[in-house]
Order: structure tokens, then C-alpha cells, then sequence
């Protein structure tokens, strides 16, 4: 059961606090009958629902007592690689793309202030 493979469908099919299943670092648990007794609340948890959970439930700081609690609730992996990679690798893509953007903005008043500056040396030397 552990082995299951678990697509983004899938999790996205488990939001509800009656049948709910949580990604955190590559791995999905249903915690169904867990949200109730959350310490956190059950808010927190729906919150995550159908997304990569492993953000928030890291920033949490969760003890070693709470993740002593997941393995019961494995269901299985998440396909492929984490949402949270594909966010981070689509967001680097947007920043090399404004980072060309910004260069250019600066290498063309540059290179016209460079021929200014050439052309004046030449023409005050003469
Ligand atoms: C399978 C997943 C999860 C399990 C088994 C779990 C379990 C626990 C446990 C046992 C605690 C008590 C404190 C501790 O032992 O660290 C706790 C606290 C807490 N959890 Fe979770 N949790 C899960 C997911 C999440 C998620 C996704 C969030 C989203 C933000 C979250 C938010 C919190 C918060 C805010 C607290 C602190 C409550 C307080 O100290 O008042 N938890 N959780």
C-alpha cells in the first residue's frame, strides 16, 4: 500500500475534511481520521489540501513525536517530482527572463553614454 503512487488528481480529489490526504516532502498522508485531533486545528490542515503541504508543515517545526504519527497515515508518493520544485524551477525561469530584461536596460544607455563620451574625446582632441 505503501508503494501506491498518488497523482496530483488524485490529491486533489481528497480536500474535503471527511476524506483528506496531505503531501509533505514527497509523501501523501491521509489524514482523515487525524484532522480532528490535529493540536494545529483542522483549518490548518484543509488549508493544505490539494497543494504541497511539506512549507507549512516544516515552518511548524513539528516534533519528532508528530512525525512518529505519519507513517500510519502513509498512503503513498507523490508522482514525480513535488509541486513545491516545479514552483521553485518555473520561478527561477521568470527571474532569468527579468534578469536578461534588466541587462539589456542597462547595457543600452550605457553603451550610448560610452559612444558619447568617444566621441567627444575624439572630436576635442582634433
Ligand atoms: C500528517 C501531517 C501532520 C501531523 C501528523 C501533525 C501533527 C501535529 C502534532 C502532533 C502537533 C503538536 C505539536 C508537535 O508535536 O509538534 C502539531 C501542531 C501543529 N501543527 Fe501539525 N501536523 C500535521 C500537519 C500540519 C500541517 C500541514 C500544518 C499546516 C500549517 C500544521 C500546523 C500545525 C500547527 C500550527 C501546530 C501548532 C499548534 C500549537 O502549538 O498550538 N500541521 N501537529
Amino acid at each position: 500500500m505503501s508503494d501506491k503512487v498518488i497523482t496530483l488528481e488524485d490529491l486533489q480529489a481528497h480536500v474535503d475534511k471527511n476524506n483528506l490526504y496531505l503531501l509533505v516532502s514527497g509523501k501523501v498522508y491521509d489524514v482523515t481520521k487525524f484532522v480532528d485531533e490535529h493540536p494545529g486545528g483542522d483549518e490548518v490542515m484543509l488549508a493544505e489540501a490539494g497543494k504541497d503541504a511539506t512549507e507549512a508543515f516544516e515552518d511548524v517545526g513539528h516534533s519528532d513525536e508528530a512525525r512518529s504519527l505519519m507513517p500510519d497515515m502513509l498512503v503513498g508518493s507523490f508522482e514525480g517530482i513535488e509541486l513545491k520544485k516545479i514552483k521553485k524551477a518555473s520561478s527561477a525561469a521568470v527571474e532569468n527572463a527579468v534578469q536578461q530584461g534588466s541587462n539589456m536596460m542597462y547595457f543600452i544607455p550605457l553603451s550610448l553614454l560610452g559612444a558619447y563620451f568617444a566621441w567627444r574625446f575624439y572630436s576635442t582632441g582634433q
